[in-house]
C-alpha cells in the first residue's frame, strides 16, 4: 500500500497543537479549513468528536481539562452563553494563549476567565473557513493566533476592541447572506432555470462582484453609474427594490444585531 507522501509545506512547517473546547459545527469547518496546514487538534469529547477523531491530524482528549493541561494555544468553540462560565471552571497557566471564537465574547471577562493565560478573541464565517475562503477578526492582534487564522481565511487584526465589536456583526451578514442567495436561487428555479444552474449563476454573480468590489480602487459610488444604465433592467431592479425599501432594511437589521453585539440589548 502506497502512504500518502506529506507536501513540502508539510515537511517543512513544525506542527502546532492547538487545543479545541467546543468540539461542534464551527470546530469542525476550522480543522478542515487548516487541514495540512501544520497544524494538530486536541479536541474535547462532544457528540461530533468520535467522528473527527478518526481523522490522522485529530487526537480525542478524555475531558475538557486534558485538552487545557496539554495544549499551549486552546481554540474556545463552547456555545456563546455558557461558553466564559465553562472556561471559567477549568484551570490555565502561565504562557497559555486562549482564543475564543464564541459570538459575543469580550477581552476582559475573557481574560478574568482563563487568567493566567493570555486572552484573544475572533470572529469568522464559519462555514467559508473550511475552504480557507472566510474572513477572520483577531483582537488584539498576536503573530501565532494570525498564522493560524490565516490558514482559514484573510485575517484583520484589531487593535480598538470597540471596532473589532462593530465588526463582530459581520457574522450575521455572512449566516444572512446563504438566506440571500437562497432567495434569488428560488425566485430563478420558479421562473424555469434548473435550480443546480441558478444556484451556480448567483453564487458566480456574487463571487465577481466580490472580485470586482476588492480589486478596483475605484470608489462604489464612482462603479454604480457605470452598471446602472439609465432605462436599463439594473436601474429598474434597483428601483423597485428602494420603493420597498429592501436597500436600507439591512441598516435596520445590522443595527440589531451591533446593538446585540455591544451587549446593549
Ligand atoms: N457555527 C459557526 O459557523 C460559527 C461561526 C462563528 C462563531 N461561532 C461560535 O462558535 C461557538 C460554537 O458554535 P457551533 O455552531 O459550533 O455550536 P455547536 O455545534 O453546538 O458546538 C458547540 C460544542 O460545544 C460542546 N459543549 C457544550 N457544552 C460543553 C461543555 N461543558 N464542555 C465541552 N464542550 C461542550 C457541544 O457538545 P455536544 O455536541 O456534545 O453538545 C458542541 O459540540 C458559538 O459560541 C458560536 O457563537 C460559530
Amino acid at each position: 500500500m502506497r502512504v500518502p507522501r506529506a507536501s513540502p509545506e508539510e515537511r517543512d512547517t513544525p506542527m502546532t497543537t492547538i487545543g479545541i473546547l467546543g468540539t461542534g459545527h464551527l470546530a469542525e469547518f476550522l480543522i478542515r479549513g487548516a487541514a495540512g496546514k501544520g497544524y494538530r487538534f486536541l479536541i474535547a469529547p462532544s457528540r461530533r468528536a468520535g467522528t473527527l477523531a478518526q481523522r490522522a491530524d485529530v487526537t480525542l482528549a478524555a475531558s475538557n481539562q486534558q485538552v487545557v493541561d496539554q495544549a499551549d494555544v486552546i481554540l474556545a468553540c463552547l456555545p456563546a452563553r455558557e461558553g466564559l462560565s465553562i472556561l471559567q471552571s477549568l484551570g490555565f497557566r502561565q504562557g497559555q494563549s486562549v482564543l475564543s471564537a464564541m459570538a459575543g465574547t469580550r477581552h476582559a471577562p475573557l481574560a478574568a476567565a482563563i487568567a493566567p493565560a493570555a486572552a484573544f478573541c475572533t470572529m469568522m464565517p464559519g462555514h467559508a473557513n473550511a475552504y480557507g475562503a472566510g474572513p477572520c477578526l483577531l483582537y488584539p492582534p498576536d503573530r501565532t493566533w494570525e498564522q493560524f487564522l490565516q490558514t482559514l481565511g484573510p485575517v484583520h487584526p484589531f487593535i480598538d476592541e470597540h471596532a473589532f465589536v462593530t465588526a463582530t456583526a459581520f457574522g450575521a451578514l455572512s449566516g444572512a447572506s446563504f438566506f440571500l442567495i437562497d432567495t434569488m436561487v428560488q425566485w430563478f428555479a420558479a421562473n424555469g432555470l434548473p435550480e443546480a444552474q441558478a444556484r451556480r449563476l448567483v453564487a458566480e454573480t456574487f463571487i465577481g462582484n466580490a472580485t470586482v468590489v476588492l480589486t478596483e480602487t475605484a470608489t462604489l459610488a464612482e462603479i454604480t453609474p457605470g452598471i446602472a444604465t439609465p432605462g436599463g433592467i439594473t436601474q429598474a431592479l434597483v428601483k423597485s427594490l428602494t420603493a420597498d425599501d429592501a436597500l436600507t432594511a439591512w441598516h435596520r437589521a445590522l443595527d440589531i444585531v451591533l446593538a446585540r453585539v455591544r451587549g446593549e440589548t
